[in-house]
């Protein structure tokens, strides 16, 4: 069979195939191993070199061609399998909820938007900050320089050095949202920055992909007796009790000075937790006023400017509030665990509403 026939023969096949399948079947009966084109390959040894060296670039060209044919046509049936799909599988969003069948909001998304509610209400705005962050945005402005030992307690997930030698990484906390934020705001600035973070860590209470809510409060005269009052107040909203005690113990975070870790009171019966009753203490966040050098690497100044940040952690919070014991189920997709805590999805928490 002469190329000419050959190419035109391959060329019909290739646009004649009707789907992915026939397609494929048509370059392995021509470039596949034991393919014509391959086998018209196999006898190039035998001829003489003259006669070979023009064979062999027509042979090439044509190769070529029916790869490019095949690549064009791959392209189209794609296109066509999924524009296909697309008015096979169209959804008609205004037909009505099929009850049975409805999906439930997962408790972190709750508790999620029950703190946003909560703190909208009290006036401050949600920022965001990305997940993948640089160093110094996740330690060096938070007043921890390379070689501070706090680095060491946060099991970071690094990204490759890059030839520069720097490395990216997954952010192990929101407080880089601080940051982030007084870099694009002028002060007064009140915000909470709920998010996904990341360690290194996996046990009953620890996942490696966990959410927190920071809070960042920075103008000209907050105090720690502002912290004091907001805590409380979130408290009673959130946990929708009348009281709740509050603990606030000294602590230490490189971000804070002072520091407080912040402790409820709550009762343990038949191994259900109760808040805002008995006398046994909850830890449930870390918290304090601002450090100067934080204030600074955020672009403000500190002699200026003052104020409080806090850090919770969302899936704890919400383990206590709705008795959920262990946190890596909360992550595992279980549909019979998302149907029995998972909440009405057309219920959305409001604080004239009710929350839960
Ligand atoms: N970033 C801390 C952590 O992940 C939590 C934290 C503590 C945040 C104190 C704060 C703070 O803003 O003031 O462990």
């Amino acid at each position: 069979m002469s190329l000419e026939t050959l190419e035109q023969e391959t060329l019909a096949q290739v646009a004649a195939a009707a789907d992915e399948a026939a397609l494929e079947a048509v370059r392995v009966a021509a470039l596949g191993k034991k393919g014509t084109i391959s086998e018209q390959m196999k006898q190039l040894g035998a001829l003489a070199p003259e006669e070979r060296k023009s064979f062999g670039a027509a042979l090439n060209l044509l190769k070529d061609k029916v790869a490019d044919a095949l690549a064009a046509r791959k392209g189209e049936l794609a296109d066509r399998a999924l524009n296909e799909r697309l008015v096979r599988e169209r959804v008609d969003v205004t037909l009505p909820v099929r009850h049975e069948l409805r999906g439930t909001i997962h408790p972190v998304n709750q508790v999620w938007e029950e703190i946003v509610q909560i703190f909208g209400d009290l006036g401050f705005s949600v920022a965001e900050g990305p997940h993948i962050e640089d160093d110094f945005h996740n330690f060096d402005a938070l007043n921890m320089p390379p070689e501070h030992p706090a680095r060491q307690e946060h099991d970071t997930f690094y990204f490759n050095e890059k030839p520069d030698g720097s490395r990216l990484v997954l952010r192990t906390h929101t407080s880089p949202v601080q940051i982030r934020t007084m870099k694009t705001q002028q002060p007064p600035i009140r915000i909470i920055a709920p998010g996904r973070t990341f360690r290194s860590d996996s046990d009953m209470t620890h996942t490696p992909m966990f959410n927190q809510v920071e809070a960042l409060v920075i103008d000209e005269t907050t105090h720690l007796g502002n912290l004091k009052w907001l805590l409380h107040e979130f408290c009673k909203a959130f946990f929708e009790v009348d009281d709740v005690k509050m603990r606030f113990r000294a602590s230490h975070f490189p971000f804070t000075e002072p520091s407080m870790e912040v402790d409820i009171n709550c009762s343990w019966k038949d191994g259900q937790v109760k808040i805002g009753e008995g006398d046994s203490w909850l830890e449930i966040l870390g918290s304090g006023m601002v450090h100067p050098n934080v204030i600074r690497a955020g672009g403000l100044d500190p002699d200026k400017y003052q104020g409080f940040a806090f850090g919770m952690g969302i899936d704890r919070i919400a383990m206590l509030k709705y008795g959920i014991p262990d946190l890596r189920a909360f992550f595992e997709s279980d549909l019979r665990w998302l149907r029995h805590y998972g909440f009405k999805s057309l219920q959305v928490p409001t604080l004239a509403g009710g929350l839960s």
